[in-house]
């Protein structure tokens, strides 16, 4: 890619793929993830509600605009971990699973500058993790 476009396809590209997850796990409150999934987070983070006390840790650590992502990485191990800006898992060759956005815009509306308050409503309300 050339190198005077890279940032803003970056960028972009980003926002777009970070955004399209985003709108699928925040549709139906509440659902904790089943079967698998649910065994692996159990397995990884020691309970469903650890995996929310961790992403909380990981969206409340970001140091202004970025997503705190729970994937899955290469070895198929699960992860929870911040990126800055619009980037992404995918960029480090590993599979994005859910991720809080935590760019002012996301929040400020409803929450104001209470990123806390956000961050709660996410970890709460997650949809579906597959
Ligand atoms: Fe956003």
């Amino acid at each position: 890619m050339p190198a005077e476009i890279r940032t803003t396809v970056r960028n972009n590209a980003g926002g777009h793929s970070n955004h399209s997850i985003l709108w699928k796990t925040l549709s139906n409150p509440g659902k904790k993830p089943e079967d698998k999934l649910a065994k692996e987070i159990d397995e990884a983070f020691g309970s469903y509600e650890k995996w929310k006390e961790e992403m909380t840790k990981c969206a409340m650590g970001i140091f202004g605009s970025g997503w705190a992502w729970f994937g899955r990485g290469k070895d198929g191990k699960l992860f929870i971990e911040p990126f800055p800006n619009q980037d992404s898992p995918f960029m480090t060759g590993r599979t994005p699973i859910y991720g809080i956005d935590v760019w002012e815009h996301a929040y400020y509306l409803k929450h104001r500058n209470r990123r806390a308050d956000y961050v709660k409503t996410c970890v709460e309300n997650v949809a579906s993790l597959t």
